[in-house]
């Protein structure tokens, strides 16, 4: 039986989605037209296209502007700029890779696309979609700006006026621009590449006048400590893009479980507080996920939806009621052997997939949220997620609108993917220097996470004290107050010592809390081998391997899990040896042709022999 409490006016509590998202959910199940494929493209260091001689921002109608097409026929031999099919890139895909001149380019690229659209239905709406694109998008159509977006790894959505858009012949050009600034998210200094361009999928979606905009379907956990019931409670809330007519009612649907209800929607957005019948549960054992159907009577969107309850108690993280130990690995949204971003379902396929032959059942996707198909996949494959925001060491605690930034790209980041029984860890960032206004910082970006979701675990990397006394490193940081999950990196013989040091080293944190190492790890080139102490070699990282594997076997009660740092060698701008590096970290336990290296087998059969202990 539904129970359904309306909401006769949208309540300001953390369960309903925040008025100022207009983001377009479950992108899968709309109507939609792929707008990927070959785009022309300018170069434009200058952003000479953007900004006039005096560099005053070009008039929207100015024949100058790289966004324009209708340039009268008088002026276009004085026209100093054109798209040609002689420059073009694929989308997806970042432009460092596509052009040997972009391997680190950094600037604008204008990229454009035509397209026609079939007769439009009269009274439907229009949104141009973006997966993503790093890192500021300013986006033109027909030569009139829809919008601007900033945030390189979260998708955003601008509506298309249908008087706009035409059945032949609509001009859409999108300027991507990807330098880094102090005052960005992340900010000027990151250990990754900073790949470029319309990095993900991007498509037209046609919807209903008022339609199915956002919803999460997701159960409430029951008293602290306590598994879900047989037929649990499950809370959320449809959000409609518009005030609904009158009698609107909107319908959840459980085929599966031969579940239907229909409830009244009385305001744009309805909370749902749903009975349901038996479920199996989602866990990494038995990954069940169900279709849902949310509709209306003029729009309907079909979700596969697992159920399941996180949570951090005491000394323990449980899931679905039970204690969880995450068999962990970092992985950076990246192809090593193409140079590339990760954007597909193959890509996410070869990493989720090296990640289940080391024997995980969690990754730690860093530092920043990967795409969409990769947390879908993780939850038909059963792998937990942590999924972060990129507020990386040194960004601008101290700035109102970089913290509105982080807010802006962490709502995205939870909207997007709050419907993942995979993702059970929102972190809100890593390896952030400890002062009073970072700590501020971090505690708001806490509060929005939790106002958005409050079914998950918020976390971030925290700060180590290494002076806290004779062989204890203590995990103190203010932050530890805020989260659920007290998360550290540790590079204990890589950065400082050797690894022996590990056999006399211990590790607590002053919070009554779950313990997780975020990152551990050491580079190894592959094919280069020497004696245990010679750095950069297999057999060094292998020994690094050992030592904190046994380390971590006397690690205190409340140690829940790990995910090392990285599961394949990354490009890093950060990183030059130039024997050993070559602008690759190589603290990959495969390298960037996907060969496993000697520290592999040794992380993986310490997880062989955890999961028979665990059962799991
Ligand atoms: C840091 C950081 C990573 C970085 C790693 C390293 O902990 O979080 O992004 O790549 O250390 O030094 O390799």
């Amino acid at each position: 039986m539904i129970k359904i409490i309306l909401t006769g006016v949208l309540l300001a509590t953390g369960l309903l989605a925040t008025a100022q998202n207009n983001l377009i959910t479950n992108i899968g199940s709309r109507k939609a037209v792929s707008l990927n494929g070959t785009w022309q493209y300018i170069v434009d260091p200058y952003e000479t296209g953007f900004y006039d001689y005096r560099y005053k921002e070009l008039r929207e109608d100015h024949p100058d502007a790289y966004w324009n097409t209708d340039v009268p026929t008088d002026r276009s031999e004085k026209k100093e700029h054109g798209y040609t099919d002689k420059y073009t890139l694929q989308v997806p895909g970042d432009w460092n890779h596509q052009k040997p001149e972009f391997v680190y380019y950094e600037g604008t690229v204008w990229y454009k696309k035509n397209f026609s659209y079939p007769k439009t239905t009269a009274g439907n709406k229009y949104y141009l979609y973006f997966g993503a694109v790093n890192y500021r998008a300013d986006v033109y159509l027909n030569g009139k700006k829809l919008g601007m977006h900033k945030g390189g790894f979260t998708p955003f959505n601008f509506e298309v006026p249908a008087t706009l858009l035409k059945e032949t012949g609509n001009f859409l050009v999108v300027k991507v621009d990807n330098k880094r600034d102090a005052n960005e998210v992340p900010t000027l200094n990151t250990d990754w590449w900073n790949y470029g361009g319309i990095t993900r999928d991007v498509k037209l979606i046609e919807v209903p006048q008022n339609f199915i905009q956002d919803y999460v379907i997701q159960l409430k956990r029951p008293q602290p400590g306590k598994a879900p019931a047989k037929s649990p409670l499950a809370e959320g809330w449809v959000k409609l893009s518009q005030q609904p007519a009158a009698n609107e009612m909107i319908s959840i649907e459980i085929p599966e479980l031969k579940y239907k209800k229909q409830v009244p929607a009385t305001a744009q957005v309805t909370k749902l507080s749903i009975n349901l019948p038996k479920v199996q549960l989602w866990s990494p054992v038995q990954p069940k996920l169900y279709k849902v159907l949310v509709s209306t009577a003029t729009d309907r969107v079909e979700d596969k939806i697992g159920f399941r309850t996180i949570e951090a108690y005491g000394k323990q993280v449980l899931l679905n009621g039970k204690p969880l130990f995450m068999r962990g690995i970092s992985i950076h949204g990246e192809i090593p052997q193409d140079v590339r971003r990760a954007y597909s379902e193959a890509d996410a396929r070869q990493l989720l997939g090296q990640a289940r032959e080391l024997g995980c059942n969690m990754v730690r996707l860093a530092h920043y949220p990967h795409d969409e198909t990769t947390t879908r996949l993780a939850d038909s494959l059963g792998i937990v997620v942590w999924s972060e925001i990129p507020v990386y060491w040194t960004i601008n605690f101290g700035s109102a609108e970089v913290l509105a930034k982080s807010k802006v790209q962490l709502n995205e980041m939870i909207t997007r993917d709050h419907n993942r029984a995979s993702v059970i860890i929102w972190s809100v960032g890593n390896e952030t220097p400890i002062s009073q206004t970072r700590t501020n910082f971090m505690k708001s970006l806490i509060t929005a996470a939790r106002e958005l979701d409050n079914t998950r675990m918020i976390s971030a990397a925290l700060e180590v004290n290494y002076n806290s006394g004779k062989n204890l490193n203590l995990i103190d940081d203010p932050l530890g107050e805020f989260v659920d999950l007290v998360a550290f990196n540790e590079y204990l013989g890589w950065y400082g010592g050797l690894p022996d040091k590990c056999r006399t080293t211990n590790w607590g944190t002053v919070y009554n809390k779950p313990l997780f190492v975020s990152e551990t790890g050491a580079e190894g080139k592959t094919g280069f081998h020497a004696d245990s102490l010679t750095r950069f070699s297999e057999e060094y990282q292998a020994w690094y391997y050992r030592e904190q594997i046994a380390m971590l076997k006397r690690m205190p009660d409340n140690y829940v899990g790990i995910s090392p740092w990285v599961l394949a060698d990354f490009r890093s701008p950060k990183r030059n040896n130039p024997l050993y590096q070559e602008g690759w970290n190589r603290k990959g336990l495969y390298d960037d042709k996907g060969n496993k290296k000697q520290a592999f087998y040794i992380l993986q059969q310490y997880y062989q022999d955890i999961a028979q202990k665990t059962g799991k």
